[in-house]
């Protein structure tokens, strides 16, 4: 881990902490909370008693009976709102239509070639209403899973409901994973039903889904199991007209089953602790980790979340670019703006199609007041070239939001200048799979913000940066992150592996929570996440963040994008390998190699300078946009690649790097 001396202390001292910036007058008069003493009042009072503070927030939601024990954590698991019956689909939904809210959009959809579709609460009720009905006709009881294998159609959040409302464990896997993958997750759920459509528009063409739901039923694994023994029917939404395959008697299509189903359907009160869903994450293992979420808990902290984090006004537009494959889209493109009765942009396409002003096209004519997106994208959208945004009017944008990865400063500066025209705060959240929603970010009304920190803790959430021996280090100071206490949202176990779930969460640690993340608090209280620890790496004695390296490469003008890993060297320990995209119309060569060595001398210092760097036309990275940093590593090291590429956005990507080493 960085000692005192790390690489993020100069980074800091030199740019970052000089620049604050602190919500206008204006936002603050308007948020929710709006200001610092505010904040710090509520925060201290949740902390020093979360059980009565949860327990406040929690009277916010619909309960069809209220819970006995507010919490119980017998490390490593924790119950909360034990012996209360609540429905997560009621919250998002019912509540709503007792008031004029039933009359207001829930979902304002935009398919990739512009066809649009807007569901108001009452008409989501209805279809979420028949869908449930339609699960329980193909005998889909409490308890049961269910995968689901969509495009970004207003009927995946329809399908995520309707298991909700009925009590089925949902599984959303990501549309663009492989049969294989989908194979693996199916049959680790047990996964009685597949929901999935013909097809989804991406980029101008289209992903077959059912094909690929077809391979994976049909799929042989080299531990010799068939397929999806499990898997008794196969809903299939007709979407982009694709020909697909029906098999008679276990497909059935979404269209004629909703036709013949009812629209009145009484959501069941199911308890808190009941699971939600499971989603799976990718491990330091090939074998990805069935992350299991309960109903409350998860709920309020998707509710709660939504509403200070993006301090949520009644007419806003919400939107939430990710997927609802990733963890992101559950709790921000469905469960938390439902259960607030807000409204939702939800978009099928690419954010490049038909060209990179899609994303600031549909904010123009949607009048989007509220967006959230990835550095990665947002890197995407820099190289893209400002035409784009410069093109459109982002007037009706008031509050911008990151998640995913650390942003590098330069990246979040663009941000707020080309897109917030220097008027919106950002919040960026960090959070995790694991921890269910957001656990550090500026609440933006009160917060002031330093470009490249998530700065502060939600209400309720105590992080810490400690050593290795577990105790917390001084301000500033490299360490490991920990949550030190349970919290509502969190993850309640590994699905079947309780021994992996405690081992991978709690021993590093004792009975805390170890997020896997490396971090350093500064004097002001603020969070910086310098990345996964094993991004952390060992050059001649310094400790040195990836991330942060790149940070600095990124910084150079003409780089795009950068990932660097480390490589065993006999001398130092680990020599650093850069591998670097450069922008459009700009060419690597040995001089700008010296350049940005020297550049990243001069913004961390010289032990930080990578060894090898590495120019390549992109960066091999998984679907939802992380780069593959084990890819990486293993070709600085070995010179190729092995082992699981399945969830690889771009195989020719990795084929080039192979290249580029070779030559
Ligand atoms: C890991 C979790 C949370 C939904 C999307 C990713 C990194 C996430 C931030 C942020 C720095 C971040 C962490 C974390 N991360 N948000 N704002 N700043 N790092 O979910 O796939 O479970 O990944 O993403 O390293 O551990 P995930």
């Amino acid at each position: 881990m960085p000692t005192k001396k790390a690489a993020s202390t100069h980074i800091e001292s030199a740019l970052l902490e000089k620049r604050v910036f602190k919500p206008s007058k204006k936002f603050s008069d308007a948020a929710k909370i709006g200001s610092l003493a505010e904040y710090e009042k509520l925060y201290k009072a949740s902390i020093k008693d979360p059980e009565k503070f949860f327990a406040q927030q929690a009277e916010e939601l619909h309960w069809f009976k209220k819970w006995k024990k507010v919490m119980q954590w017998k490390a490593p698991f924790a119950q909360w709102f034990i012996g209360g019956k609540i429905n997560a689909s009621y919250n998002c939904l019912d509540r709503h239509l007792t008031s004029w809210r039933r009359n207001k959009a829930a979902i304002i959809w935009e398919g990739e070639f512009g066809d649009e579709r807007t569901l108001t609460y009452q008409q989501l009720h209805r279809e979420v209403c028949k869908a449930a009905n339609m699960l329980r006709s193909l005998g889909v009881r409490s308890g049961d899973r269910v995968a689901i294998y969509m495009g970004m159609t207003p009927e995946l959040t329809i399908a995520v409901l309707a298991c909700a409302r009925i009590g089925a464990t949902h599984s959303v896997i990501f549309g663009g994973f492989s049969a294989e993958a989908i194979r693996d997750r199916v049959n680790d759920a047990e996964a009685k039903v597949i929901i999935t459509s013909d097809g989804t528009f991406r980029r101008g063409g289209v992903i077959e889904l059912k094909k690929h739901v077809d391979n994976a039923l049909k799929a042989v694994s080299t531990d010799g199991i068939s397929g999806c023994p499990t898997v008794e029917k196969v809903i299939v939404l007709k979407r982009t007209g694709t020909e697909v395959e029906m098999w008679q008697g276990r497909d059935f299509w979404w269209q004629e089953l909703m036709n013949e189903a009812s629209d009145k359907h009484d959501a069941v009160p199911l308890d808190s602790e009941h699971p939600l869903y499971i989603l799976y994450t990718s491990g330091t293992t090939g074998k990805p980790k069935g992350i299991v979420h309960t109903t409350a808990g998860y709920l309020l902290g998707a509710y709660l979340t939504t509403k200070y984090i993006f301090d949520l006004k009644e007419d806003d537009i919400f939107w939430c670019t990710a997927d609802v494959g990733w963890v992101t889209g559950h709790s921000y493109v469905i469960y938390g703006p439902l259960a607030n009765g807000a409204t939702v942009m939800m978009y099928e396409g690419a954010p490049n199609f038909p060209d990179f002003g899609r994303f600031w096209d549909i904010i123009e004519r949607r009048k989007i007041s509220v967006f959230y997106t990835a550095p990665t994208a947002i890197r995407a959208f820099i190289r893209a070239g400002d035409e784009f945004p410069k093109r459109h009017d982002l007037s009706s944008l008031r509050l911008l939001g990151t998640v995913g990865e650390p942003i590098n400063p330069e990246a979040w500066m663009w941000y707020h200048k080309t897109i917030g025209g220097g008027r919106c705060p950002i919040t960026d959240t960090w959070w995790q799979t694991e921890t269910g929603a957001i656990m550090i970010a500026p609440i933006p009304g009160a917060i002031a913000t330093k470009p490249g920190s998530a700065t502060k803790p939600f209400f309720g959430i105590e992080p810490e940066v400690v050593s290795k021996e577990g105790i917390p280090v001084k301000a500033n100071e490299g360490g490991f992150l920990i949550i030190r206490k349970p919290w509502p949202w969190m993850l309640r176990g590994i699905y079947k592996d309780p021994q992996r779930f405690e081992k991978q969460y709690f021993s590093e640690f004792p009975g805390i929570y170890f997020t896997g993340d490396g971090a350093r608090r500064d004097k002001d209280g603020y969070f910086w996440i310098m990345g996964r620890v094993d991004d952390v790496i060992n050059v001649s004695g310094h400790r040195i963040g990836t991330m942060e390296v790149e940070s600095a490469l990124v910084a150079f003008e003409s780089v795009a994008e950068a990932a660097v890993v480390g490589r065993p060297d006999e001398i130092k320990g680990s020599a650093l390998v850069a591998f670097v995209t450069l922008k459009s119309g700009s060419t690597g060569s040995e001089e700008v190699k010296m350049q940005l060595r020297e550049h990243v001398a001069k913004e961390i210092g010289s032990f930080a300078k990578p060894d090898d760097i590495h120019f390549s036309d992109a960066l091999p990275k998984t679907r939802s946009g992380k780069i593959m940093r084990r890819l990486l590593r293993e070709l600085a090291s070995t010179g190729n690649v092995k082992g699981d590429t399945t969830t690889l956005e771009d195989f020719s990507v990795l084929e080039k790097l192979r290249q580029v080493e070779e030559e």
